[in-house]
């Protein structure tokens, strides 16, 4: 049987990982600036998390979400503990994009209402409402164009008050650095008015965290770079290490009632382990102070660089824009210097979306290859 050809693919075949680096099966060693996509927080094969998935998996990997589950009980608090989210509660599930489908039903259900204001160049899944609220038309099939949404641009306050005015608006949903879309930021005020805006007119505020959560922006999360106070906060990439694991935090003043959402994996034991080991490193190696200084050094190196017009993004989650596409130099940084990096809709722009643990010597590394393959690369 083949597999349905959905992804265009490099030529290349990992087979193992260990820190920063991926080894392909002729035993190639990768710089991995990718993250596999912002998913790799705490290193490829962490020897905790190892051990804490192997551990779990022999006694028990499984069960259902009708029993007691002290795990996910130890994951709520300890995500508490670090995030600052004081008082939020969890719902577990999956992935990113179920996360957001969670989000948006929780602000459907809590408030009565179903129209959605989200932002142009925001991605936030592939199911249902979170495909609904990413503004990419390719993406979205007629079933998901029934939702009820409108896209305004980053910054225009004036535009989400006449929305919300409207009354109709259940959720604001916003990606406090969009990801997919190319690293855009909005601004300080613009994101507290909207926030403001969304308490007085019965509106949920959801930060999608699923790539900028879990200390990618120096910060646990990057709306704690605001003064804002989201009523749901979507997680899910850097959350397992690469187990699939994803959640909601649900502000206190939003009652839970039984059956209002539910999953048969989410929140399972092994997903627990995965995700308690990724937060004990988390904190044990300090990696949001190594996140801001590794931002620092990588921000410096990127000024020098005369072809990068414009570096966009916070923490380990960075944006080098340049004045031409950057296809082939991101293939001729795998296929020649053996470095991953990402791309974004934004076909000028690399993105950088490295395990936290990644350190100054990794960053030389990419910048003495950047400069070979730029002084190569015909624009
Ligand atoms: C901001 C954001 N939200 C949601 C998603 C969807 O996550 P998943 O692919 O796990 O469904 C992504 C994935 O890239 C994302 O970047």
């Amino acid at each position: 049987m083949p597999l349905f050809d959905v992804y265009p693919l490099y030529e290349v075949t990992p087979v193992s990982g260990k820190d920063i680096f991926v080894y392909d099966d002729k035993g190639t060693a990768y710089l991995d600036l990718y993250g596999g996509h912002a998913v790799i927080s705490i290193g490829h094969a962490h020897p905790h998390y190892v051990e804490a998935i192997t551990k779990q998996v022999a006694a028990l990997g499984f069960y259902s979400n009708a029993i007691q589950n002290p795990l996910q009980v130890a994951l709520a608090n300890k995500l508490e503990a670090l995030s600052g989210c004081k008082d939020y509660a969890l719902f577990l599930c999956n992935s990113g994009a179920e996360a957001n489908e969670n989000a948006l039903k929780l602000a459907s259900f809590k408030t009565g209402k179903s129209r959605v204001i989200a932002f142009k160049n925001g991605f936030h899944g592939r199911t249902s409402a979170a495909v609904a609220v990413t503004d990419n038309t390719n993406i979205v099939a007629p079933i998901n164009a029934q939702q009820d949404v409108t896209f305004l641009e980053l910054n225009d306050v004036e535009g989400v008050k006449r929305e919300l005015e409207k009354g109709d608006v259940c959720a604001v949903i916003v990606e406090f650095i969009q990801g997919v879309g190319g690293l855009d930021q909005g601004s300080k005020a613009f994101f507290e008015q909207v926030d403001a805006l969304c308490k007085t007119n019965n509106t949920f505020f959801i930060a999608d965290e699923v790539q900028s959560g879990y200390g990618r922006s120096g910060k646990f999360f990057a709306f704690q770079h605001y003064n804002v106070n989201p009523e749901v906060i979507s997680i899910a990439k850097g959350m397992g290490n690469g187990f699939p694991i994803g959640g909601i935090l649900i502000h206190p003043s939003i009652e839970a009632k039984h059956g209002m959402l539910g999953t048969t994996f989410g929140g399972n034991h092994l997903a627990c382990a995965a995700g308690l080991a990724v937060l004990n490193t988390i904190e044990e190696e300090r990696l949001i102070a190594n996140v801001n200084a590794i931002s620092n050094y990588f921000i410096s190196k990127a000024k020098s660089i005369p072809q990068i017009k414009n570096i966009k993004g916070r923490g380990l989650m960075i944006g080098l824009e340049f004045d031409f596409e950057i296809g082939n130099l991101r293939k001729k940084l795998i296929y020649e210097h053996h470095i991953f990096t990402g791309g974004a809709s934004n076909k000028k722009l690399i993105r950088i979306l490295p395990p936290l643990t990644i350190k100054k010597e990794h960053v030389d590394q990419f910048f003495e290859a950047l400069e070979k393959a730029l002084d190569h690369t015909d624009s």
